[in-house]
């Protein structure tokens, strides 16, 4: 736990997919919050001096053998607690409410509507309001300690309020954006009931973090991997504002960037933060190591072990170097079951978690570890990082590599890299670009027969990707206009010689991945 803001809520988190959501809700109300494992126990509650608790949905049904329960303690501590769906459930079970399964799951939009404008959990919410359920269990009736707040037509307890505990319950969940007026609610449970006063700002926690990473650094010189991302650039942009020229910066030109993404490097932390960064050249190193090489995974692994050998190379020459400065995100932190008193790791492990390994023998400083993407993109702005920059889609560690399909050689990069310079242009034109989640050119080894004046070619095929997605571990194909598409495929034809034939993947994930390789 970094910061020592003194307003926290914790989630204890019951398995749900809006966890998170929850948390970066509470967030935006400028609520501090972490996500918390549901079998938290009071004691270990009261070390984190939360101003209230929120009880996250779950898929399990409360009476399931095995389901996960709360510590029935925390009703007793005296904190305002929001059960949310699984949680308002258990909360109900607990405290004398009949939990019911419904015999239709119920998944989707509802109408709630309540009748209760005073009382302060409800102030400020429509009457008649659209939410969103998603359970297969309910709450049928409550005892008479409870005071039924709100209904929907399926649903007589909606929202729900304990008579003498401030304790709160919703059947729906207030989080997602198809419940448009739940941020009301949320609001009302962190301002009315839990009595916060809101004074999380992402400028104080930046501001937080510069004391806290001078304090940790000393006189030691620290080394921050840059890659044209957003996370890296923004840890830099924090160090730099932070330690200023005892931060040293290293940037592996691997030749499978794209189009200029070095040179905005160079000059973002060069020219605008006068950083020290050094550049290594390792363009021919790698392509000799991916020589004949086509399987996905081996080109992963030499290029993330030449990576290893580049940057290891360049940080041996900082003199002092101690620490090695890291993008770890608050989901990352979360999904390795690294959060204290987090919620234990899940299977989900992303390529982009880990990075370089320990055997570089450096103190890890990971600046952005409680904090959320979209956080760290407004932290980026606050330290005066270009929009363009803070903005830009994801790229993986391996680059072009893997999406220059089959051997990768300099002739295809080339094509590549300006077919996929083309799209990206064409997508900022088209204003789509913050609208979309990622976007990429693919280079097939597959030749087909095309025409060109009266000539017949016989050159490669290229396929545009472009995905919409919350998290990358589900995505869908963007729904790009035709005329954009027809634009990009025009100028790809026209521009990239070597390239005859486009076409757009509209495949989802799952079962196709993002990535081609
Ligand atoms: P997939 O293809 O698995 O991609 O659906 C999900 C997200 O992860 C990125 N990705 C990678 N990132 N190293 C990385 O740093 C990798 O090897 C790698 N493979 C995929 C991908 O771009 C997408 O954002």
């Amino acid at each position: 736990m970094n910061t020592t803001s003194s307003e926290r809520i914790l989630v204890l988190d019951f398995g749900s997919q809006y966890a998170q959501l929850i948390a970066r809700r509470v967030r935006e109300q400028n609520v501090y919050c972490e996500i918390v494992r549901h079998n938290i126990t009071p004691e270990q509650i009261k070390s984190h001096n939360p101003s209230g608790l929120i009880l996250s949905g779950g898929p399990s049904s409360v009476y399931e053998e095995g389901s996960p329960k709360c510590d029935p303690g925390i009703f007793e501590m005296g904190l305002p607690v929001l059960g949310i769906c699984y949680g308002m459930q258990l909360m109900c079970d607990h405290l004398g409410g009949k939990v019911d399964s419904t015999h239709v799951r119920e998944y989707g939009r509802a109408t709630c509507t309540h009748d209760a404008p005073d009382d302060p959990f409800m102030k400020d919410f429509p009457k008649t309001a659209e939410v969103w359920m998603s359970h297969g269990d309910q709450v049928q009736s409550v005892s008479d300690d409870f005071v039924p707040l709100a209904k929907t037509s399926t649903c007589p307890v909606a929202a729900v309020k304990h008579k003498t505990m401030p304790v709160y319950g919703l059947q729906f969940h207030p989080e997602v954006t198809h419940s448009p007026e739940g941020w009301v609610l949320l609001r009302n449970f962190l301002y009315e009931i839990c009595d916060c006063s809101g004074t999380w700002k992402l400028a104080n926690f930046a501001q937080e973090m510069i004391d806290q990473i001078k304090a940790q650094v000393g006189d030691a010189q620290v080394i921050c991997g840059l890659s044209g991302g957003v996370d890296s650039s923004v840890v830099a942009a924090l160090l730099s504002k932070a330690i200023g020229s005892q931060l040293s910066c290293i940037l592996v030109d691997n030749g499978l960037l794209r189009k200029g993404e070095r040179e905005m490097v160079v000059e973002q932390f060069t020219d605008h933060f006068k950083t020290d960064l050094r550049v290594v050249d390792g363009r021919e190193k790698f392509l000799e190591q991916l020589k004949g090489v086509d399987d996905p995974q081996e080109k992963r692994r030499r290029i993330g072990h030449t990576f290893i050998e580049c940057f290891k190379g360049e940080s041996a020459g900082i003199e002092n170097a101690k620490f090695l400065a890291q993008g770890t995100l608050y989901p990352d932190v979360i999904e390795s079951g690294a959060a204290k008193d987090g919620p234990a790791a899940t299977i989900k492990l992303h390529h982009n978690v880990g990075g370089l390994p320990e055997e570089l023998g450096f103190e890890l400083i990971e600046p952005l570890r409680d904090l959320f993407k979209d956080e760290v993109r407004a932290l980026g702005v606050e330290l005066g990082l270009p929009e363009h920059l803070v903005w830009r889609h994801p790229f993986p560690g391996p680059g072009l590599a893997v999406r220059c399909l089959g051997e990768v050689v300099e002739e295809k990069l080339v094509v590549l890299r300006e077919a996929d310079a083309i799209v990206i242009d064409e997508i900022e034109k088209a204003g789509l670009y913050r609208e979309t989640s990622q976007l990429f050119a693919v280079l097939l080894p597959v030749q087909s027969v095309g025409v060109m004046g009266d000539a017949r070619t016989y050159e490669n095929a290229l396929v545009i990707r472009c995905v919409n997605t919350d998290d990358f571990m589900t995505a869908d194909w963007s729904r790009l206009p035709y005329d954009v598409l027809a634009t990009m495929s025009t100028r790809i034809i026209n521009e990239v010689s070597g390239v005859n034939r486009v076409c757009y993947d509209i495949s989802s994930k799952p079962p196709a991945t993002i990535e081609w390789e």
